[in-house]
């Protein structure tokens, strides 16, 4: 159909795709590389910050590293990011390392039309940013589609304090392999973002990709806080040890304890222990990746399944 040539001359991929993958089966792998040395990060790294865009890690890979995300079946070099040393921070005598992006590049479309849907996309985010928002630059926003070709899961976070509860949805979390730690970063407008502070603790249930609609529904709770949690419209279980209220047909579940939190440039950086971790159930999971990545799975017949 001729509309299949022209659509992707004049309409850019979309930058998210949200997706049903397996935990655990992603089937791309990042390493670092710096010094003549490489590390495997894919349990290893997460995003600290989206403002500056900052990503974090426990593997001390010096001043200057390149981040390279490969297809595990394959080998092939999806995409790499330049990563400058931009400061480091301390958790319990454990230290972490903070990178900014100097560049990047994906490789899952061919020039001209990977420049080409760039640019799409580019004069898409500047003509549809409302003013005073708080929004990435375009060059950051392709950054960060990088960093997703790691599909990242989407879980919901429960907070509970005797005057306080909440749910919502987040993905900008993971763990931080070598630290034994994992970290969220979260908005620090997020409404109950004092109150993890301040109690130390969430739950976070892994959500099924059927729970699309209504995951995507509760990130009104980044702004407005649960008003009870009868209010809500999933059936609910009590968290293992916390006895916070997670959702009942989540496939896992896990109790974090918050160490340390730190604000760093638009977002807070929490740092967390996990205390205790309940595989429920098995299924797909949520993922949100990039979507010029889903594109690339796409021509080669392996696209994840959309939700
Ligand atoms: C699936 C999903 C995952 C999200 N993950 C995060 C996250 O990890 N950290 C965060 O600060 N906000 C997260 N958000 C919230 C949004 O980025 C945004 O802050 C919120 O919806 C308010 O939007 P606005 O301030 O742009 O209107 C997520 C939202 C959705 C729907």
């Amino acid at each position: 159909m001729w509309r299949d040539w022209v659509r992707p001359i004049v309409r850019p991929l979309p930058q998210w795709s949200t997706v049903a993958i397996a935990p655990s089966s992603q089937g791309v792998t990042a390493t670092l590389h710096w010094d003549g040395k490489s590390a495997d990060v894919t349990q290893d790294h997460t995003v600290a910050s989206l403002k500056p865009l900052l990503i974090a890690t426990s593997v001390d890979a010096g001043h200057h590293a390149v981040l390279e995300y490969c297809d595990s079946v394959t080998g092939t070099t999806l995409g790499v990011l330049r990563l400058v040393r931009a400061t480091f921070i301390a958790v319990e005598g454990t230290p972490l390392f903070l990178y900014r992006i100097a560049a990047g590049q994906h490789r899952c479309l061919h020039w001209p039309r990977r420049a080409w849907n760039a640019w799409l996309q580019n004069r898409l985010m500047l003509k549809s940013r409302a003013p005073h928002h708080l929004a990435m630059e375009p060059a950051a926003v392709q950054q960060l589609m990088i960093a997703y070709l790691c599909p990242r899961p989407v879980v919901l976070v429960s907070v509970g304090a005797p005057d306080h509860q909440n749910i919502f949805p987040m993905d900008l979390i993971g763990p931080l392999g070598r630290s034994g730690l994992f970290s969220l970063a979260l908005r620090s407008t997020n409404v109950s973002q004092p109150v993890m502070r301040d109690v130390r603790r969430v739950v976070l249930s892994s959500v099924p990709a059927a729970m699309k609609s209504v995951v995507y529904k509760l990130s009104e709770h980044h702004k407005q806080a649960l008003m009870d949690w009868s209010a809500l419209s999933l059936p609910v279980r009590l968290s293992q040890q916390f006895g916070i209220p997670a959702v009942a047909e989540a496939l896992r579940i896990q109790e974090l304890r918050i160490v340390q939190s730190q604000e760093i440039g638009s977002h807070t950086f929490f740092l967390c222990r996990i205390v205790s971790d309940e595989n429920l159930a098995t299924g797909t999971q949520l993922h949100h990746t990039a979507g010029f990545y889903q594109a690339y799975r796409r021509r080669r017949n392996r696209a994840f399944a959309e939700v």
